[in-house]
């Protein structure tokens, strides 16, 4: 018989794209007795997971649940569920995500017109509204909130507005963005928004939270054909999650559902606004040290994420060697560039319980022993003692 060794994965920092550090209250409570789907102790649970998600999104929408899978089911949870097939959706493409909203888009059915942007700029909320006022038969406008591919934090308010003035649907993907900077799905105007767990929720990967405005039910609720897809499809879903008597869908991932519980908790404790100022300080104290070593980041200021740090490589640095050497010698996984940006940009996340101080200083002082430089650590300390 072969024998395998014991799982004991090394300890990282993670300081990539996602997954980001899941605090030990959360691998606690994963590891905490599995009940049944249908148990009333679990019943209780969903209910204040739902009233957890509700607080993060900024929203009172009823239909405010986790789907039993990652970020991108969360992303085709939204799009078969609110749309029919041959409906046309504008789509923001600005990096990976967009496009994989248009592939999802086009696996439904739809008809995806993208608004196509150089990756790393963001997309212009005039220039939708001008085709909205053009083209009358566009049924939602979708754009990525936090593109992680590229370090964007794309503004919404004035997208949000345009959609309710036009009543079409506006869809969000907030996978990067809820917990780490401000997600306002009521005041926004947000129809459909989906999110994971695993950035600044800082939670395993497994669930994608998503919230569906009134608007947003009452087009599914008026839908001529049937969902595509059966795992996902909501109608079946809400039994299970909004209705007094909860039919069995699919056996809900009960222990993930305990680590987002705990995850939604922890960020309740620490509170909205502290999280948000959490996350601006500890990039401005990375970019700081890294501005030291003459490395920049590749998104204009006004519209840089702060969990979310792409900075472009000094010319002579060695992408992979670099990433390599932290990973190996210092336990610290940082993300390389995707797509046009592959081997121009790194991806620094400080998300979640990995915004901390003391992953900015060990990254900081690892990356200078690494390219030979010094005065990041003291310029990022200047930035904590101010
Ligand atoms: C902005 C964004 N959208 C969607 C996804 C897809 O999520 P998942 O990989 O959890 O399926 C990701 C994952 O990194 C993401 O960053």
């Amino acid at each position: 018989m072969k024998s395998y060794e014991t799982l004991d994965p090394t300890a990282r920092i993670l300081m990539g794209p996602g997954p980001s550090d899941v605090h030990p209250r959360v691998l606690k409570a994963l590891s905490a007795t599995t009940i049944g789907h249908l148990d009333p102790e679990f019943l209780k649970i969903m209910d204040e997971v739902k009233e957890l998600l509700r607080w993060v999104f900024q929203t009172e929408n009823e239909l405010t649940i986790p789907i039993s899978a990652t970020g991108s089911a969360g992303m085709e949870t939204c799009f078969a569920n609110v749309f029919e097939r041959g409906e046309r959706i504008l789509i923001g493409v600005n990096g990976v995500f967009g496009m994989r909203m248009t592939q999802v888009a086009k696996k439904y059915g739809l008809t995806p017109i993208t608004f196509d942007k150089p990756w790393g700029e963001i997309i212009d909320p005039d220039a939708i509204g001008a085709l909205l006022e053009t083209e009358d038969d566009i049924a939602g406008v979708a754009v990525v909130h936090a593109e992680t591919s590229t370090g964007a934090n794309q503004p919404l308010e004035e997208i949000g507005q345009l959609c309710k003035k036009h009543d079409v649907i506006f869809l969000v993907d907030a996978v990067t963005s809820l917990g780490g900077i401000p997600v306002k799905v009521d005041e926004w105007n947000i129809d459909a928004c989906y999110s994971g767990t695993q950035k600044c929720l800082s939670c395993p990967p497994g669930l994608s939270p998503v919230t569906f405005s009134k608007k947003a039910l009452a087009k599914m609720d008026a839908r001529t054909s049937d969902v595509e897809s059966w795992y996902l499809d909501l109608t079946m879903i809400r039994k299970y999650w909004t209705e007094d008597d909860r039919a069995y869908h699919h056996t809900a991932p009960i222990n993930m559902n305990y680590a987002i519980r705990e995850a939604l908790l922890i960020l309740y404790e620490e509170g909205m606004e502290s999280l948000f100022a959490r996350h601006k300080l500890h990039s401005k104290a990375l970019l700081a040290g890294l501005a030291e070593l003459g490395i920049e980041p590749q998104v204009e200021e006004a519209y840089r994420l702060p969990q979310l740090n792409a900075v472009k490589i000094p010319d002579g640095v060695d992408d992979k060697a670099v990433r390599g050497a932290l990973l190996n010698k210092y336990g610290i996984e940082i993300g390389a560039g995707l797509g046009p940006l592959a081997g121009k940009i790194w991806r620094i996340g400080l998300m979640g319980n990995s915004s901390n101080e003391r992953n900015v200083i060990y990254f900081l002082s690892s990356l200078e022993q690494n390219i030979s430089k010094s005065g990041a650590v003291a310029a990022a300390q200047k930035i904590y003692s101010e």
